[in-house]
């Protein structure tokens, strides 16, 4: 049977799509494009998406690295936040999702300010931190969970003070508050919230939110 709170919350996430955020053509054919390539439907909801956009807005942020690309959709809402010199940095393991992300990219026009890196992300963060660049205003972490720890570590080399990291994915339908998980996904969460809480140079929340793809979470930090 059917959950009639899930019924709901994905009412609402279809009422927020008509009513609050429009149609999309170019955001709509990323994730057609996506599921026609058999990638997996893990993309930020577009809710979200429009709030990395905002948050991309609020924070004035030129450089961006985000951890996990998938199709690109994430990528696109705040690439079209950036002023025209703005740059992403978006790291994917899967070279096919990587194709994908392009295609999709060079459809929003955005191509031009991303730098898509293919490989495994904790590999390509050492090889950023020896890249003399601009350290990053926005850190978007959404990729393999167990590691999120370490990519908060790593993300913490590239950035400088006063930025952003959001982590996606902390709630895990409230198994975060399970002591006696032994789900990889949700220990990785478990330890990413004690970094978070005990790293002298992050203050850090964590928002539970629900929706169509049901109930999870997201981690807002700033890097002092
Ligand atoms: C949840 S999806 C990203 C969704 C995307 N941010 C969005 O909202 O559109 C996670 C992505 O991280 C990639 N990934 C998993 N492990 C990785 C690793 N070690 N290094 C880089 N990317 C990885 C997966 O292949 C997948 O495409």
């Amino acid at each position: 049977m059917t959950d009639p709170t899930t019924t709901t919350f994905g009412a609402v996430d279809a009422y927020l799509q008509e009513h609050l955020l429009g149609g999309d053509p170019v955001l709509d054919a990323a994730l057609a494009d996506s599921a026609a390539a058999g990638l997996p439907p893990i993309n930020v909801p577009p809710t979200q998406g429009k709030m990395l956009y905002l948050l991309t807005r609020l924070q004035r942020a030129v450089a961006i690295l985000e951890i996990g690309t998938l199709a690109g959709y994430s990528t696109i809402w705040m690439a079209r936040a950036l002023p025209p010199h703005g740059r992403i940095v978006t790291l994917e393991s899967e070279a096919r999702h990587a194709e994908v992300a392009r295609a999709n990219l060079a459809r929003a026009g955005v191509l031009d300010r991303v730098d898509l890196r293919v490989g495994p992300a904790l590999e390509t963060l050492a090889v950023l931190a020896d890249e003399t660049r601009a350290p990053f205003d926005l850190i978007f972490i959404d990729a393999d969970k167990p590691r999120t720890p370490e990519y908060i570590e790593a993300a913490l080399r590239v950035s400088r003070p006063g930025a952003l990291l959001i982590v996606d994915n902390v709630v895990r339908s409230g198994e975060l508050a399970n002591p006696e998980t032994t789900d990889e996904n949700v220990r990785g969460m478990q330890r990413a919230v004690a970094l978070l809480a005990s790293h002298p140079r992050l203050e850090a929340t964590v928002i539970q939110t629900v929706g169509a793809k049901g109930y999870d979470g997201f981690a807002l930090a700033v890097v002092t």
